[in-house]
C-alpha cells in the first residue's frame, strides 16, 4: 500500500492530532501520517479523551495509529478496537524517552526488554489476523539504544519477528533530543534488514524535502519521517513556499478546525502552534505576546487583523 521510499510526518504527542494531520494532508500530502501516541492501558479503561485521540478521519494519506504500553494483552485488545476504523496499520512506540512512560515500562523502556517488545509485535499481528480480513501493517518506532547506541543487537531482536516497518530515531534514550541524530547507526539497521521483509525508516534532524531525499539516497533507508521541521509549516512535504498571509490564514483555520473536532477542548493548547506559525514573521515577538493571551478564535482573528494593518502601514 505504501510506495517506497516514503517521506512522512513523524508522530508528535500534543501536535499530530486529527486537526494537524488534516492540515498537513491538505497542504502537502506526506506519504504517511501517524496519530499521537496513545496508551493502551488507558484505552482499555475507556478514557474518553484517549478514545477521541484515535478517532479516524479519511485522508488522502495512509494513517498509522501509534500505541504505547508494555502489556501484550492490552495491545491485542486495543488493536481489535482499531482494525476496522480505516488505519493503514498499528505503530508501536518503543522510543519515547518521557520518564513517566519509561517508569511504566513503555516507550524506550522496551529497548531493555526485547522479549516483551517481540511479544507485543506478535500480539498486534495476531489481533489483526483474528479480527479483520484487512491487511494492516505492524510497525514500530524506536531509538538506537538505551544509554549507548546498540542498534545491531536491538534491531536484530526486532527482526526476528518481522515487523513491516521499523522507524529509528537516531538517538539513544539517554540523549533524549540532545546532540545530533546518528545516521551511521541507522545505516547499520538498513544493512541488517537487507533481504528481510522489514523496511527501515530513519528519523532525526531532517529540515526539508531536499535533505530528506538526500538522506534516503545516502543511507539507503526505505523512508524518513520529519517531525519538528513541520511545526508551523504544514507545507513542508510539498514545493510551495508559504507567504506571511497564508501562515496567518492557516493559523486561523487551525483554530476553527480545532473547535470543530474538539468543541470541549482546551483552546489554550493551541498557543504553541501560534508560536510556530508566526516565528518567521516580521515583528513576531509582539505578535506572539498578543497571541499568548488569545482564548478563542475571535481573539486570534482580531490580533491577526491588527498585526496585518500595522505591518501594511509600516511598509
Ligand atoms: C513535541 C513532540 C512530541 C513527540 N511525540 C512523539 C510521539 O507521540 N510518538 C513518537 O514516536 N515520537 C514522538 N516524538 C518524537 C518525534 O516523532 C521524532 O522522532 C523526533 O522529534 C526526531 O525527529 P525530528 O528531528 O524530525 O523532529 C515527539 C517529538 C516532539 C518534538
Amino acid at each position: 500500500m505504501l510506495k517506497y521510499p516514503v517521506i512522512g510526518l513523524s508522530p508528535m504527542d500534543g501536535v499530530t492530532d486529527i486537526v494537524f494531520r488534516r492540515i498537513v494532508d491538505e497542504c502537502s500530502y506526506p506519504d504517511v501520517l501517524y496519530t499521537e501516541f496513545v496508551p493502551v492501558d488507558g484505552i482499555i479503561l475507556e478514557r474518553p479523551r484517549l478514545l477521541k485521540m484515535l478517532e479516524f478521519h479519511k485522508t488522502k494519506t495512509p494513517v498509522f495509529a501509534q500505541l504505547f504500553g508494555n502489556d501484550p494483552d492490552n495491545f491485542y485488545q486495543v488493536t481489535k478496537m482499531l482494525v476496522n476504523k480505516g488505519y493503514a496499520g498499528i505503530d508501536i512506540n518503543m522510543g519515547c524517552p518521557d520518564e513517566h512512560v519509561f517508569k511504566k515500562g513503555g516507550g524506550a523502556a522496551l529497548i531493555l526488554k526485547p522479549e516483551v517488545a517481540k511479544k507485543i509485535i506478535l500480539a498486534v499481528r495476531k489481533s489483526i489476523a483474528d479480527n479483520t480480513d484487512k491487511k494492516l501493517m505492524v510497525t514500530l518506532k524506536t531509538r538506537t539504544g538505551y544509554d549507548k547506541a546498540d542498534t545491531y543487537n536491538w534491531i536484530s531482536h526486532l527482526l526476528e519477528v518481522s515487523p513491516d516497518i521499523i522507524t529509528i530515531h537516531g538517538r539513544t534514550f539517554f540523549q533524549k533530543y540532545s546532540g545530533l541524530a546518528d545516521w551511521e547507526e541507522i545505516r547499520t539497521a538498513v544493512k541488517l534488514a537487507k533481504n528481510t521483509k522489514t523496511k527501515i525508516f530513519g528519523n532525526g534532524d531532517i529540515k526539508n524535502m531536499e535533505m530528506a531525499k538526500k538522506i534516503i539516497k545516502d543511507y539507503g533507508v526505505d523512508g524518513v519521517l520529519i517531525g519538528r521541521a513541520s511545526l508551523g509549516n504544514p507545507w513542508i512535504f510539498g514545493s510551495h513556499v508559504s507567504t506571511q498571509e497564508e501562515k496567518l490564514k492557516m493559523m486561523i483555520r487551525h483554530c476553527e478546525l480545532y473547535n470543530k473536532y474538539f468543541p470541549e477542548g482546551n483552546f489554550k493548547s493551541l498557543r504553541k502552534h501560534f508560536i510556530w506559525y508566526v516565528k518567521s514573521l516580521p515583528s513576531s515577538s509582539y505578535l506572539k505576546n498578543d497571541l499568548m493571551k488569545a482564548n478563542n478564535v475571535d481573539d486570534v482573528k482580531k490580533i491577526v487583523d491588527l498585526y496585518t494593518s500595522f505591518e501594511k502601514n509600516s511598509t
